[in-house]
C-alpha cells in the first residue's frame, strides 16, 4: 500500500527575531500561511529497514540531508520499530531555497503518511514533537493552515483562515541559506518590527487589506539583495494592485496578496514574462479538518 500527500508551501505574513537563544537557535514571531501550491509525497513502507527517497528533482540529496528520509528515520525511531523503512517519491512544485519550507513541507507529509501506513495514529502533538527533531518549520507544516509560531516555530496557535484571497509568489534566479542569513540578524539591531498584533486583530476582523499592510519580514534588511531582485519584485507585485507584498522565511520567494482574481492573473503574468519561479495560488486551510481550500474563485 502506498499514501500520497499533499505537502503545502508555507509563507511568513509576517516574521519577528526577537532573540538569540542559548542552543544557537533565534526566538521567532511569525505569523504562517498554506498556500494550495504544494509537492506530491507518495510513501510505502518497506520491510528492510532501509529508507529511499527519490524527487522530479534528480539534484536533490537522497540520504539524511533530504528531510524526508530524516522525518522517516524519526517516526521509526520515535516508534521503536528499527526492522521498519520507507520508500518516498516526491514531485517537487515548491522552489528550492525559496523560505515556503519545502523541505519541511515535504517532511511533514512523511510523518502524516506514515502514521497513516503503520496504523499508530500517535496524533498532533506527538507528531510535531517527532517533526522538531526534523527541523524548526516541520512542526507548523504537520497541519499548516494559518497559525502564530514562537520559539523556534515550535510553539504553535491556530489563527482566523485568510479572507477569500490570491497569492502571487515570485522567486528571484538566486536562492538563501537559511543558516547564512540567521548569522546575518542581530536581534538587538533591528528597528523596524512587524505589527504582530496588529495584523492578528487584522486577521479575527477579517480584514485582508488590514493582514496585507501590516505584513512584514525582518530578513528583508539583512538580505544584501534586498534593494534589488527583491525590491523589484515587490515593487512589481504592489504596482499591480497587490494590497501588501513581503519576503517569504529567509528568502529568497516574495509574495503578494491580491483581492480580485483578475489583478492578480496579470500581476502573475507580468512576472512570468521574467522569471522562471512564479506561482499563481490560494491559501489552503489547516490539515485534518476536512478542508483544503479557504479562497473562493471570483
Ligand atoms: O531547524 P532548522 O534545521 O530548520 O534550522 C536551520 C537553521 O536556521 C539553523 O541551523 C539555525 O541556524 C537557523 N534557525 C535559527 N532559529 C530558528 C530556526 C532556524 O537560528 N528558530
Amino acid at each position: 500500500m502506498e499514501i500520497t500527500e499533499k505537502a503545502y508551501a508555507k509563507l511568513n505574513l509576517s516574521l519577528d527575531v526577537t532573540g538569540k537563544r542559548p542552543d544557537g537557535y533565534h526566538d521567532l514571531v511569525m505569523v504562517m500561511a498554506s498556500v494550495e501550491l504544494c509537492d506530491d509525497v507518495t510513501v510505502s513502507l518497506r520491510r528492510d529497514g532501509a529508507v529511499t527517497a527519490e524527487s522530479s528533482l534528480p539534484w536533490l540529496p537522497r540520504d539524511e540531508r533530504n528531510l524526508g528520509v530524516k522525518a522517516a528515520r524519526a517516526y521509526f525511531a520515535a516508534l521503536g520499530e528499527d526492522g521498519l523503512g520507507a520508500e518516498i517519491r516526491m514531485v517537487k512544485r515548491i522552489p528550492v531555497g525559496a523560505g515556503m519550507a519545502g523541505g519541511s513541507t515535504d517532511a511533514a507529509a512523511v510523518l502524516r503518511a506514515l502514521d497513516r501506513l503503520t496504523g499508530a495514529d500517535l496524533g498532533e502533538d506527538r507528531l510535531r514533537e517527532i517533526a522538531l527533531s526534523v527541523g524548526s518549520d516541520v512542526p507548523y507544516c504537520v497541519s499548516g493552515g494559518m497559525a502564530l509560531a514562537k520559539g523556534r516555530g515550535e510553539i504553535l496557535s491556530p489563527l482566523p483562515e485568510l479572507p477569500a484571497c490570491h497569492v502571487v509568489i515570485c522567486k528571484p534566479s538566486f536562492s538563501v541559506s537559511t543558516p547564512d542569513l540567521f548569522r546575518q540578524i542581530d536581534a538587538r539591531a533591528i528597528r523596524t518590527r512587524p505589527d504582530t498584533a496588529g495584523l492578528t486583530a487584522a486577521l479575527e476582523r477579517g480584514d485582508l487589506a488590514g493582514v496585507a499592510r501590516r505584513m512584514y519580514n525582518v530578513f528583508e534588511d539583512v538580505l544584501p539583495r534586498s534593494g534589488g531582485e527583491i525590491g523589484a519584485i515587490r515593487g512589481k507585485l504592489l504596482d499591480s494592485g497587490a494590497l501588501g507584498a513581503i519576503m517569504t522565511g529567509t528568502g529568497s520567494a516574495v509574495f503578494g496578496l491580491f483581492d480580485r482574481r483578475e489583478t492578480a492573473e496579470k500581476a502573475h503574468a507580468a512576472l512570468a514574462g521574467e522569471y522562471r519561479d512564479c506561482f499563481l495560488t490560494r491559501p489552503a486551510g489547516r490539515i485534518g479538518r476536512g478542508e483544503t481550500g479557504a479562497g473562493h474563485d471570483g
